[in-house]
């Protein structure tokens, strides 16, 4: 298996500067909803990182639930379009004040499935806070209350991030070397 040092073509975001804006994004989710109680609902897995930094520079009250979506593949590193939830909610969102968090939003399929399905919950209000946002490859728009970063249309990887199931360890945000890059046979993923 590569090292990530084998293909990464340069540190697109550096530690220190995720962790300035995700802080910043807790404080600003602090002001704004002062007063309230508020659910943040992670997208499994990508957001699981950037969830857990972003709920320590909260200062409100705040519970955090997952869901998992999958999208039918037809590009290994696109979504097409469909997506289907592969674990649900634990959490009744009706009356919640909701904040969905993601790691990136591509295409936005993703997002405004899940958005779909969760207004059909009857949330009190649902925003979206997301860390990156590849913005120019949109094909359905979302409304985007939280943005970290607006990042050109390149495949990253690293604080949540995958390629392939792995390196989302990594404290820092990657470009891929998609030329030096060599895919794994079998990711366990299904
Ligand atoms: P969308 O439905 O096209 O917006 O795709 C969103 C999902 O695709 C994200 O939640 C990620 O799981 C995945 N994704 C999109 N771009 C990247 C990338 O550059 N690196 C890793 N995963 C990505
Ligand atoms: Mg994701």
């Amino acid at each position: 298996m590569q090292t990530y040092q084998e293909f990464i073509q340069e540190v697109l975001i550096p530690e220190e500067e995720l962790h300035k804006r995700v802080a910043e994004l807790g404080a600003q989710i602090s002001r704004d909803y002062a007063g309230q109680e508020i659910l943040l609902i992670c997208i499994l897995r990508g957001g699981v990182m950037f969830l857990t930094d972003l709920i320590r520079t909260i200062t409100i009250p705040v519970a955090i639930d997952f869901m998992a979506v999958s999208s039918y593949g037809v590009g290994k590193y696109a979504s097409d379009g469909e997506v289907r939830i592969s674990l649900d909610l634990k959490t009744n969102v009706s009356g919640r004040t909701v904040i969905l968090v993601e790691d990136i939003i591509d295409s936005g399929h993703t997002l405004n499935s899940v958005l779909d399905l969760l207004s059909t919950r009857h949330p009190k209000s649902l925003d979206v806070c997301t860390l990156l946002d590849k913005s120019e490859r949109r094909e359905v728009e979302v409304p985007v209350r939280y943005c970290g970063f607006t990042i050109p249309n390149k495949f990253v990887f690293g604080y949540g991030l995958d390629i392939d199931e792995y390196y989302r360890n990594l404290p820092f945000i990657g470009v891929v070397d998609l030329e030096r890059y060599k895919p794994i046979k079998n990711n366990g993923d299904c």
